[in-house]
């Protein structure tokens, strides 16, 4: 850390459903959370992780910088998708520096797009054990027009995206960081947003196994509104249960119980794979988070389905807070979805350390 402290940076999470901003610092080796705040967007501002309404976005980002009164301008940004895509993958043993000069070559074969209208990022994990001129390489390529599309709002909005992340990966590396587990641990972080469903299978800090499956807790919310015939406003309200049900109820809880077994089915099918992939490695527990973490049934479905104990995540726990610029309810009422902002805010503390 340099004598005048560290440069400090934001996570800003742009969510189908909302804009999520945490400021993080590292103050004596604990970190402590300096900022969090949250700020709606319009249901079709973005969909299918593509920004539809760019100045509903730049508006929701400048809210929040206002709210919550932040002036430092660098920050990490994310996003997921189809345009996405996340392998791991087999590759000669080089130096990372002679594989900047190759990736593409080398893994062409691996991206079902152009490979001119990609960016590519990569992490080394390591030689194999059986075979050392080989080693695993984590290959993340995702479509140039949508990081450029993220750049773009993000600058609109006065900021300087330094880092265009992931969001499993940021939700996993919220995990690493607020709820260490150890090495023999196989944890599976699944983080359920409005649109997406970001699931991190990991191994001692290295993701074996990463997907967004497009459905998440928007599910509910539409189908509250078409078999309910509300707004979108009241069926967030019931969906929530900061507005009574009445004689709805019946019907309320048969619409949360169908969707739950929607999405846990989903997730127990990336779990086979990873399972028919990895056979020795078992996943020893299910960490649920993300806003929709708290849908009713999802995590007893969830239990159900896989056969593993499934636990809530709350990045907030594993964090202090400072009380005097971080107001309680909002601790209470985010902490699931604060996961990928988290992680997005922690990936610059721990660059910078
Ligand atoms: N208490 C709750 N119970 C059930 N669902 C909730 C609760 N609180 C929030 N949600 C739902 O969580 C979802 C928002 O979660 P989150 O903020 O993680 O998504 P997002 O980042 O905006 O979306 P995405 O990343 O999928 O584009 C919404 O569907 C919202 O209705
Ligand atoms: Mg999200």
């Amino acid at each position: 850390m340099g004598i005048f402290g560290t440069k400090e940076i934001i996570g800003l999470d742009i969510g189908s459903s909302s804009i999520k901003l945490a400021h993080l610092k590292m103050v004596g080796g604990e970190c402590r959370l300096r900022r969090f705040g949250a700020v709606p967007l319009p249901p079709d501002a973005i969909v299918d992780g593509a920004i539809m309404d760019h100045a509903s976005v730049i508006e929701g980002i400048k809210a929040a910088l206002r709210d919550l009164k932040v002036h430092e301008k660098e920050v990490v940004t994310s996003l997921s998708g189809h345009s996405v895509i996340i392998k791991k993958v087999v590759l000669p043993t080089t130096t990372p520096e002679e594989l900047e000069e190759s990736i593409h070559w080398e893994v062409e074969q691996y991206i079902p797009f152009d490979i001119k209208d990609v960016k590519i990022d990569f992490q080394v994990i390591g030689p194999l054990k059986e075979d050392p001129s080989k080693m695993d390489v984590l290959l993340v390529a995702v479509k140039s027009d949508l990081v450029n599309d993220y750049i773009s709002v993000v600058k609109d909005a006065g900021l300087t995206p330094v880092v265009v992340d992931i969001d499993s990966i940021a939700a996993g590396n919220a995990f690493e960081y607020c709820h260490p587990v150890s090495e023999d641990q196989v944890p599976m972080v699944i983080n359920v947003g409005a649109s997406f469903m970001n699931i991190n299978i990991l191994h001692g800090g290295v993701p074996l196994f990463t997907r967004d499956v497009p459905m998440g807790g928007g599910i509910y919310t539409s189908e509250i509104q078409k078999q309910l015939a509300v707004s979108y406003e009241t069926a967030e309200e019931l969906k929530t249960g900061r507005k009574e049900a009445g004689e709805r109820a019946e019907r309320l809880t048969e619409i949360m119980r169908t969707v739950s077994n929607i999405l846990s089915t989903e997730a127990q099918r990336s779990y086979n794979f990873f399972s028919a992939t990895y056979p020795d490695r078992l996943v020893t527990k299910v960490y649920l988070t993300g806003g929709a973490a708290k849908s009713q049934f999802l995590k007893d479905m969830l239990a159900e389905k896989i056969g593993v104990e499934v636990e809530l995540f709350d990045p907030f726990q594993g964090l202090v807070i400072e009380e005097r610029t971080v107001d309680s309810t909002v601790a209470a009422q985010y902490g699931t979805a604060a996961t990928v902002a988290v992680g997005l805010a922690l990936r610059n503390v721990e660059d910078r350390r």
